[in-house]
């Protein structure tokens, strides 16, 4: 019979990398606690619309990349391509938008964006998110920026950069696109570009097509526009950010691909990674719940790409912390041994203490070879003579050394060596 394969260029995790992928997402979501940000648990499928009027008609991910389909009831429905039109829904839905502000609330799990698949690049993959609703100081900026900096030198990486640009407001944006929309006037553009930028002007800074770069290398840049207050926020988001001691560089033509984004954006780009380097990005969306039927906040947020802060940490060969990995393997030898090992190791598990071990019948040197593909810190032998000494070996898995101890006060002994 034929086997089933996985859907066309989604990611999957399965042993043993998946434990180097839990530590990946355990690491960034930690992040996020550890700044006062609470878990917000969304679907994955939302109303069509909430994509087409949140994230904007002109952008690939809108156009071209959604999964929609129509439910047995006759609606629209799109697996979400990314997070931020989802929370602002909730939000508005449970009047969050009118309890205590700011709203600072996470999330983890799959999006859905129809794209060509690469390595880093899936159709189903995975992120991070946070999003702060409700505040305008530029503190929150460099708050959400630093969530997500402070995730990746926890993991240990190295080779990523920071690079912000601010977006402005709604009159910086007016006067910009003004003369932004004057400029491609007088470009020769093909139907469908010129539809694209009557949409949103903006969108044809990230055209891949050398021609529409080389011709958009000359267009008005939209830093220069900046009105007094936004140019203030944006000083003030640098000095936090300096004051983190968080190295960054202003890129002056940076798009975010999604249309609500306004003020500070930023996105991480890790080089080892090649043409999928962008490990995260985010940004400010002011006027986003306003246009989604909500209270006018402002907000910020950003979305990390796990699959691909995983593979930059293998690139780096960044390690997983041994309190990641199982703590025991107990390895019986004989039927009184077996049923010795399932109780102890019960009761090391209700102490708290990780711990599997060998089933079935195999030999010493199967049941050894178990321990060690577990990828457990410690093994321990258990035979008829331990059982009847109440004393056994307990092996230290990285460096080989077995010590011995006793089984009536084995959970102090690991304990004291974990
Ligand atoms: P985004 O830049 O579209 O932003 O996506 C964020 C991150 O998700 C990217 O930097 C990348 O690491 C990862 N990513 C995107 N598409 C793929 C893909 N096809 N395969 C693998 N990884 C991918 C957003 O989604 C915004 N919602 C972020 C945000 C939150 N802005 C404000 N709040």
């Amino acid at each position: 019979m034929n086997k089933f394969a996985a859907p066309k260029g989604v990611s999957e995790y399965f042993p043993d990398r998946s434990k180097y992928f839990e530590f990946v997402r355990e690491t960034l979501i930690d992040s996020a606690r550890r700044s006062g940000y609470q878990l917000i648990e969304l679907p994955v499928f939302e109303d069509t619309e909430l994509f087409a009027r949140g994230v904007g008609e002109s952008t690939d991910v809108v156009s071209k990349e959604m999964y929609t389909f129509e439910d047995r009831g006759g609606r629209s429905i799109t697996l979400r391509p990314e997070g931020t039109a989802g929370v602002m829904r909730s939000v508005i839905e449970h009047n969050l938008d009118r309890g205590q502000l700011p709203v600072k609330v996470w999330y983890s799990g799959q999006f859905f964006r129809a794209e060509r698949p690469q390595l880093g690049r899936y159709r189903q993959f995975y992120q991070v998110g946070i999003e702060a609703i409700g505040l305008q100081d530029p503190e929150i900026d460099a708050e959400v920026i630093s969530v997500a900096d402070r995730a990746f030198k926890k993991l240990g990486l190295k080779n990523y950069s920071l690079e912000i640009t601010s977006l402005g407001d709604a009159p910086t944006r007016e006067r910009y696109t003004k003369d932004l929309r004057t400029y491609i006037a007088t470009l020769d553009l093909d139907e469908a570009t010129t539809q694209r930028a009557s949409l949103n002007p903006l969108r044809l800074f990230d055209d891949k097509r050398d021609e529409v770069r080389a011709l958009m290398a000359g267009a008005p840049v939209l830093m220069d526009y900046l009105t007094q207050e936004s140019a203030s926020h944006f000083q003030k988001v640098q000095e936090c950010l300096k004051d983190f001691s968080i190295d960054y560089s202003i890129n002056k033509r940076m798009v975010r691909g999604l249309d609500y984004y306004t003020g500070t954006a930023f996105e991480f780009v890790h080089n080892g990674l090649g043409s999928q380097s962008g490990i995260g990005g985010g940004g400010r969306y002011d006027g986003l719940m306003a246009q989604l039927g909500g209270s006018d906040l402002s907000g910020i947020g950003f979305g990390l790409g796990v699959d691909r802060i995983l593979l930059a940490c293998e690139a780096e060969g960044v390690g997983i912390p041994q309190d990641f990995a199982l703590q025991l393997f107990i390895v019986p030898i004989g039927e009184a041994a077996k049923r010795r090992a399932v109780v102890l190791a019960q009761e090391l598990r209700v102490a708290g203490f990780s711990t599997d071990l060998a089933y079935g019948d195999r030999g010493l040197k199967g049941a050894m070879k178990a321990a060690d593909k577990s990828g457990s810190r410690f093994a321990l032998v258990l035979g008829e003579n331990e059982i009847a000494s109440g004393s056994a070996e307990l092996k230290n898995m990285q460096t080989g050394v077995s010590s011995s101890v006793t089984l009536r006060t084995l959970q102090e002994d690991l304990r004291k060596l974990l």
